[in-house]
């Protein structure tokens, strides 16, 4: 339906990067209208890319206009950027939409969200009684909006940013009505892979979308040609969990570097990647797992992976993310 949207923001080139990355993502998953919002610290550059993967670029205020001048935020700019997400309730000339944090990923159609209401989310991995708000259904309305922006000049937030404040505007959510409460696979966050391996044995192969949720973000991640692996914490679960980050990276190497590059946007140090090193990154992601063994059939992986004989460093986890890998680069 032409009144159907996808929505994403980025208030600057670091997360337009992530949002270029989830639209690339989307675009193979479905054919729903695809919507960003973004403010005017991204540069004009970036905007041309965007516009080439999103059909509508919109800008909008980072919340620090008129009025918002009253929100507490403005000691706190970072709240106000976060804030600036609470804009995607003026698209009113969608009836029904989907925000989806500029740091998620999407694996497989997920149209099926549009037949939720409004606000519809997965817990959030941290306090499960609250929505995470890195992926919502909401239905866009000026009402909802100017009395978003009451609340937050009245209340504030209270984790400083929309999640805080939308949990509070819709308090009944984990309480009133279970058809809100979205499975976690349409959220799955990398936080929960490592703090919940035996559930992610189980479920994670049915994951349809992923979020970086947390400070490091796959873009942030530098690619080191002489030990050819990405950078990072050993104890980061990305790392130890590769499986979306390489995802992810492919997605960016294959679909959006070349866009960057034709566009000048490229020389942004944020990801490390100099042009030429895309060969190496790419073949960073197969060094993150040993060399490809013989396939086996996507029922036996999935039942193996469904009885937990799962090699998450080793080929099932190859294979797993190639047979993804393979859709997204026919
Ligand atoms: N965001 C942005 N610029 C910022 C911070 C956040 O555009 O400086 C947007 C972006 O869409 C991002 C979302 O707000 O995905 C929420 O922030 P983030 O994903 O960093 O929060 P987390 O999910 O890690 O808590
Ligand atoms: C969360 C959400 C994110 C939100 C942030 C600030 O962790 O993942 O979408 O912007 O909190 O409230
Ligand atoms: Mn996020």
């Amino acid at each position: 339906m032409a009144d159907h949207a996808f929505v994403t923001l980025a208030t600057n080139d670091s997360y337009a990067k992530g949002a270029l990355v989830l639209g690339s993502s989307l675009r193979k998953n479905t054919s729903k209208k695809l919507v960003m919002l973004i403010t005017p610290q991204v540069s004009d550059s970036m905007r041309k890319v965007l516009n080439k993967v999103y059909d509508v670029v919109r800008l909008v205020d980072v919340l620090d206009s008129e009025d918002s001048a009253h929100l507490a935020l403005m000691e706190r700019p970072e709240l106000g950027v976060t804030l600036t997400k609470l804009h995607c309730w003026t698209l009113t000339e969608y009836t029904k939409c989907v925000f989806m944090d500029a740091d998620t990923l999407v694996l497989e159609n997920i149209d099926d969200l549009f037949e939720r209401e409004e606000l519809s989310a997965a817990p959030d991995p941290g306090w499960p009684d609250c929505f995470n708000s890195g992926v919502f259904v909401f239905q866009p309305s000026l009402d909802t909006y100017n009395q978003l922006l009451q609340l937050a000049r009245e209340k504030g937030s209270f984790d400083g940013g929309d999640q805080g404040l939308l949990n509070t505007f819709f308090s009944t959510w984990s309480t009133k009505d279970i058809h809100k409460h979205l499975p976690f696979i349409y959220n799955l966050s990398s936080v929960s892979i490592y703090s919940y391996v035996p559930a992610f044995k189980a479920f994670g192969a049915s994951a349809k979308v992923v979020h970086f949720l947390g400070k490091v973000k796959p873009w942030n991640y530098t690619y080191d040609s002489k030990t050819r692996t990405v950078k990072g914490d050993v104890h980061d679960q990305t790392v130890t969990h590769p499986e979306f980050l390489n995802l992810w990276w492919d997605t960016y190497t294959s679909r959006i570097l070349p866009l960057l590059t034709e566009h000048g946007v490229v020389k942004d140090v944020s990801t490390g990647l100099k042009a030429e090193e895309v060969t190496e990154a790419m073949s960073q992601m197969s060094i993150a797992a040993p060399p490809l063994l013989p396939s086996i059939s996507s029922e036996e992986r999935r039942e193996r992976w469904e009885q937990g004989q799962v090699d998450y460093m080793g080929a099932d986890s190859y294979e797993n993310i190639k047979k993804k890998l393979d859709t997204y680069l026919q």
